[in-house]
Parts: structure tokens; C-alpha cells; sequence
């Protein structure tokens, strides 16, 4: 039965611990970045959250990376990242609140004693046995035979590397995964959000009620692992003590007090290849300890490159760091969040993202926010002018605020991230068809007191829908907006931006008119080749 959450219980939002073996690619920290915007979305709400973000240091496919570079595991994955997965995380800007790694003592110790309580439960759920199969190192995964792809040579091919699997014969301890599919059937059918989206819910559901084989839990044919409480010989398999990262993080077996304030995890997000890992074993294993199961798995898509999916291991992996170079952290966040739908693949292409770029940031949002600080600059000394008598137009765009607001968080909450980016930039549309309409530029030739009233009100409203866009922008492009906010003069009188309530947004008139609002440096400059 799940225990009932602590009223202060935290937004437990992951994503997978990344294997080092290679520098992160931009198909990694698609799923960062995805987190982190989802997990400042919950702190804009002034909700507490929990972000985890971490690395996969054991396993064969790590040890093997370490043996090509002459160092021993642990001298490769201290050394990889501190050099390239913690920094990738301040390219990307992402707000996580700890970063776990495998080899720790606090995850060591514990996802040792999470076995041996599994083993001790009375109901047989450990046993011995040998595996013989094949497994594929770069999935670290026992594979069926009949989900492999024949290559011309006659050998078998990983579906998802179109590499060659290994074929594996040893002795090794087995989880009795066979004996928990109809509770995941009734866990799925109670809960039809625990896996999303719904193609991924769907291959779940078809994959358990196929019938689920027991699954291997120990190697002994090497020993970069944490090795088996009751037989030091054997080390764990890699994916059962990676998966416990997400309960060894905050506090399980160690600090009851602050695991139940975070446990359950309300989002994992996982690509789609980890997708029978996250919702299939972990709940099994959950469930046969005696602990609540998370309450949503995310299958985010692929990054592909020419329809494939974008790794490491086939060398098409682009480095965070050359597309952060060239558009700035907050455009890289933007363009992925927004132009793919959630949940779906999409491709990278240079030239996209400088049409987006130019579009929608440059042209849009920045050039929106320039003009308006230019014309109070220009016409009211810099002083935000006195809202005056709002017409029709001006409430519209009032009452347009309060919908972006509504159907940009309802998206949020069904992960649809692309949909409450859309909302949110079909907004500034609307405010830049506002100025347009408006015509400031012309009202500012009538000198008369109506005149000067008018120009103030159609300013006025700008930079307080402005206002708006700065908050419910904040999760996806944080640097921005504190520029933003900056420009408008709004910590004066409103404080930081990180405490403006996002569900408060839609009360207009927050931005008090004499708000002293600065042009400053363009929000998005323009690229190089355009400049
Ligand atoms: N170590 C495991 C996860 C253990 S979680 C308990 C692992 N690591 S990984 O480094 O190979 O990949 C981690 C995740 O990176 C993928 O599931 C996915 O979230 C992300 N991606 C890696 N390449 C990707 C793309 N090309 N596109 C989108 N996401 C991809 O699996």
C-alpha cells in the first residue's frame, strides 16, 4: 500500500545517470535540459522540488572504456567526470540540487543492503542459476533472442547499436522478475499515467503481457561492480545497482525523515531505450522490498542523426558545449524544449536552429523587448509611464496572459513541454501584433495630454505583458530573463524573479508605472555569419 506523502513533500523529479564513457553528447543533455526546465517550472510555482541528475560508473561497458585509455575505472570515471559530465551540466545551465555517483559509499553501501532485503523476504525471490545468452555491452543488457537483427555475416546485431551482442554463459544469482508481472499489469491498468507517453505505456504493457523471464542480477566473469553482499565473488549487475541511485540519493535506509519527503519520485525522465528498465524492473524491484513505486516514467525520444539515433558509441555525437558556443545556453535549452514534440524523436540541424534562432528569439522575443525599453527610453526618459484608461486591446492581451498562463501549466503537467513553449511564444506574438496594431511610433506625434496618455497606456501594457514572459520563461531560458526583468526595472518592486509565483503571473498590473526600464545589451544577438 502507498504510504501517504508529508504536506511538504517535494516535486522528486531525475534523469538517468549517464555512463562515462565518452564526453556527453547533445542527446544526453536532451534529457537534462528537459528535467531541469520541468524542475524550474516547479520552483517558479514556489513548490519544493528535487532535481538528481548523476553518473553510471560500473559495468563492463565503463571498465572496457577505461582499459582503451590505460586507467583503472576508477581513476577514468573520476577523471571523466570532473572534466566533462559536471561541466556539461553548467553548459547547459542546469539547476540540479545533487549529482550522484555510483561508486559513493552512500549508494555503495546501500544498494547492498536493498539486495540483501529482497533476498531475505521470504518469498524467493533471489535464487542461483547460470545464464547463457546473448548480452549487448552497450545497452549493458541481457538480450532475447528474438528481438536481435541478423547481419549478412550471419551474426546477430543489437537493435538498438546494430553492433554484434556477446554471447554469455555464467554462473550467476537471478531475480524472480517472472513473478511480479501481474502486479505491474495492475499497477499499469490503475495507473495509466506511470508510463508516458502513451506508445511507450502501450510497448510496456504488450512487453509484460508477453511474459516477463527472470532476470540475471550478478556477473562473475569480471569485477568493476559492487560486489554481492552474500558471495564477494559476483559483482551486481549493473543495472540493478544503477537504478537505486534514485532512493540511495535521498535518503533510503539512512534518513526516513527526508526520504519520505521526496520518495515517491513524481518524474523520472528516461530516453525510450531505457524505457523497460525504468518501468518494468524498478517497480519489480521496488515492490519486492516493500517500497512505493515512482509515480511517472517519461520516455523522452531520440536526438537522431540522419533518422538514427545520435550516440557515442556510433561516433555521430555532438558535444553540448559546440551548439552552446555558437547560440548561448538559453537558445539551446529553447530550440530543443520547443521545436520537438515531447515525447517524439527530432533531428538537429544547424540550419533550423539558426531559423528559430533568428525568428523567434532574435526577431521575436529580443526585438520585442529592445523596442519597447527604446520607446519608454525615448519618449517617457526611461520612466515606465502610468497605465492609464486600458481599452479593449489592452484587455485583451490582459485576459490572453491569464489563458497562456493556465494552458502553458496545464501542458506542463502532462509533459508536453513544446505545448507550453508555444503558448508562450504565441504570447509574445500577440504582444508584438499589439505594438504593431498599436502604432506607438505614430501615437508619439500627438503632443496633446490624450496623446501622451494613450502612447503611456499602449508602453505601459507592453512591458507589463512583458512582465509575464519573463516569469513563465524563466524555467526554459533563466539568463534571459533576468535580463529581462533587469530591463524592466521589476526587481525594485517586485524582488527576484525566482519568487514570482508562475500561477500569480496572470494578475495584471503587478509592474508599477515610474519602473525605470533599461535597453542594455540585445537579449539575443545576432549570429555571426548575419551580423
Ligand atoms: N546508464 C544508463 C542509464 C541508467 S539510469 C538508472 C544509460 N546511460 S547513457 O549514458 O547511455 O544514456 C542515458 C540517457 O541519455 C538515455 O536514456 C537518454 O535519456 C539520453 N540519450 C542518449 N542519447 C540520446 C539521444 N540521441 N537522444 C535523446 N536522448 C538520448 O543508458
Amino acid at each position: 500500500m502507498p504510504q501517504p506523502s508529508p504536506p511538504d513533500k517535494a516535486f522528486y523529479i531525475t534523469t538517468p545517470i549517464y555512463y562515462v564513457t565518452a564526453p556527453p553528447s547533445i542527446g544526453n543533455a536532451y534529457t537534462t535540459v528537459a528535467a531541469d526546465m520541468i524542475a524550474r517550472w516547479h520552483r517558479q510555482r514556489q513548490q519544493p522540488t528535487w532535481f538528481l541528475t548523476g553518473t553510471d560508473e560500473h559495468g563492463e561497458k565503463v571498465m572496457r572504456a577505461a582499459a582503451e585509455h590505460q586507467l583503472s575505472p576508477q581513476e577514468w570515471t573520476d577523471r571523466l567526470v570532473e572534466a566533462e559530465w559536471k561541466p556539461m551540466l553548467s553548459v547547459v545551465d542546469a539547476s540540479n540540487d545533487d549529482f550522484i555517483r555510483t561508486t559513493e559509499p552512500r549508494h555503495i553501501e546501500r544498494v547492498r543492503d536493498f539486495w540483501q532485503t529482497i533476498r531475505s523476504n521470504g518469498n524467493g525471490d533471489v535464487y542461483s542459476g547460470r545464464y547463457e545468452g546473448p548480452y549487448c555491452v552497450d545497452c549493458e543488457e541481457f538480450k532475447l533472442p528474438g528481438e536481435l537483427l541478423d547481419a549478412p555475416d550471419g551474426r546477430q546485431l543489437c537493435p538498438i547499436h546494430s553492433r554484434p551482442v556477446e554471447s554469455i554463459s555464467e554462473k550467476n544469482y537471478f531475480f524472480k522478475l517472472s513473478a511480479y508481472a501481474e502486479r505491474l499489469l495492475q499497477l499499469y491498468e490503475r495507473d495509466p499515467t506511470f508510463v508516458q507517453p502513451e506508445s511507450a505505456r502501450n510497448e510496456v504493457v504488450a512487453f509484460v503481457q508477453g511474459g516477463l523471464q527472470d532476470l540475471s542480477i550478478s556477473r562473475s566473469t569480471f569485477d568493476w561492480g559492487i560486489s554481492v553482499p552474500w558471495n564477494e565473488s559476483h559483482v551486481l549487475y549493473v543495472w540493478i545497482d544503477a537504478l537505486l541511485n534514485y532512493v540511495t540519493a535521498i535518503g533510503y535506509g539512512t534518513d526516513d525523515e527526508r526520504f519520505a519527503k521526496m520518495w515517491p519520485a513524481d518524474v523520472h525522465l528516461v530516453g525510450k531505450d531505457i524505457l523497460r528498465f525504468h518501468a518494468v524492473i524498478w517497480p519489480a524491484m521496488l515492490m519486492a522490498a516493500g517500497v512505493d513505486v515512482p509515480h511517472r516514467v517519461f520516455a523522452n525520444g531520440w536526438l537522431t542523426v540522419g533518422g538514427q539515433k545520435m550516440s557515442k558509441s556510433t561516433a555521430t555525437a555532438i558535444h553540448p558545449s559546440e551548439v552552446v558556443d555558437t547560440f548561448g545556453s538559453d537558445a539551446y535549452r529553447y530550440y530543443f524544449l520547443k521545436t520537438i514534440s515531447f515525447g517524439s524523436d527530432g533531428s538537429f540541424s544547424w540550419e533550423h536552429f539558426s531559423a528559430v534562432y533568428t525568428a523567434e528569439l532574435a526577431n521575436g522575443l529580443g526585438n520585442l523587448a529592445s523596442r519597447v525599453a527604446a520607446m519608454v527610453g525615448r519618449y517617457f526618459d526611461g520612466i515606465l509611464p502610468d497605465p492609464g484608461e486600458p481599452g479593449l486591446d489592452e484587455q485583451m492581451l490582459a485576459t490572453e496572459l491569464v489563458r497562456t498562463v493556465a494552458v502553458a501549466d496545464a501542458a506542463l503537467d502532462r509533459l508536453a513541454l513544446h505545448e507550453a513553449l508555444g503558448a508562450i511564444e504565441a504570447y509574445v506574438s500577440a504582444i508584438n501584433g499589439y505594438l504593431t496594431e498599436q502604432e506607438p511610433w505614430l501615437v508619439s506625434k500627438d503632443e496633446s495630454d490624450t496623446g501622451r496618455n494613450r502612447l503611456g497606456t499602449i508602453l505601459y501594457t507592453a512591458a507589463e505583458a512583458l512582465r509575464g514572459v519573463a516569469v513563465l520563461h524563466n524555467p526554459t531560458m533563466p539568463k534571459t530573463c533576468a535580463a529581462l526583468w533587469e530591463l524592466l526595472g521589476a526587481q525594485d518592486s517586485l524582488g527576484d524573479l525566482a519568487r514570482q509565483d508562475l500561477l500569480a503571473v496572470g494578475r495584471w498590473g503587478q509592474l508599477p508605472a515610474g519602473a525605470r526600464v533599461t535597453k542594455g545589451e540585445p537579449l539575443f544577438p545576432r549570429l555571426p555569419d548575419e551580423a
